[in-house]
């Protein structure tokens, strides 16, 4: 039995690489928050909603978190699967980055624990990973994750249109970046978010 490796602990919750164990919990878990997902993650693959699917895929994000390819985090309340993160396109020299994607459960939105757990993870990327660069990509209209991102420091750098493919159509995307405070640097300004989302704050 492979046990969950524990990250950090912040005052309400644990963020923990999930050990395959947890399959059926993680199940459960996509399959109630389809809905509430669907907007910010691409098309599910075949297979989603299966525990077989689940238990190869931690397995893998295990051995990726130990090889430092891919860091792949659930966010546990009371030891239960309250939402999740991933930091993928892990970049060595000369860049030092990596692009951040969170989720929660709806049952627990709007207790601040997105911020309290990526709070946590952002310190680990830096100080562990030594990450200079993390980035974030949030659709306009996507108000809560931008309101949180600003909250955590994150300055706007720009708009990608037609970033990713999302429910099956091209989306536009506010592109932010976080760097890290633990390295002596000017720190840039972030761009007007209205002039950012000025266009198509509606359509995208
Ligand atoms: C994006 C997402 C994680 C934001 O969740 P969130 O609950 O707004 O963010 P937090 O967990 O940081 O909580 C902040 C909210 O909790 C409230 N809150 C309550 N108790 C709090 C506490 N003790 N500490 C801090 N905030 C608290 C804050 O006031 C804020 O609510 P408000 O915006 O209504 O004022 C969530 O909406 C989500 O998972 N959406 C679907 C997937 C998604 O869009 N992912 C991002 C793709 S880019």
């Amino acid at each position: 039995m492979t046990a969950d490796i524990l990250i950090a602990e912040t005052p309400r919750l644990q963020l923990v690489v999930p050990s395959p164990e947890r399959a059926e919990e993680f199940c459960a878990y996509v399959e109630r928050n389809l809905d509430f997902h669907r907007s910010s993650m691409p098309s599910p693959p075949k297979g989603f909603e299966t525990s077989a699917f689940w238990r190869d895929r931690l397995a893998e994000r295990f051995h990726h978190h130990k090889a430092g390819r891919l860091h792949g985090f659930a966010i546990l309340c009371d030891g239960q699967l309250v939402g999740d993160m991933s930091f993928t396109q892990i970049m060595g020299e000369p860049q030092h980055s990596t692009v951040l994607g969170y989720k929660l459960d709806r049952s627990v939105e709007g207790r601040g624990y997105m911020q309290e757990a990526l709070g946590a993870a952002l310190a680990w990327m830096f100080d562990e990973r030594k990450r200079h660069r993390i980035e974030a990509n949030v659709r306009p209209n996507n108000k809560r994750s931008l309101a949180l991102l600003e909250r955590l420091g994150f300055i706007i750098e720009g708009y990608s249109h037609s970033y990713l493919r999302l429910d099956g159509r091209w989306c536009d995307h506010v592109r932010l970046a976080l760097f890290n405070p633990r390295e002596v640097q000017v720190i840039p300004s972030s761009l007007d978010l209205s002039l950012a989302l000025g266009k198509s704050m509606s359509q995208a």
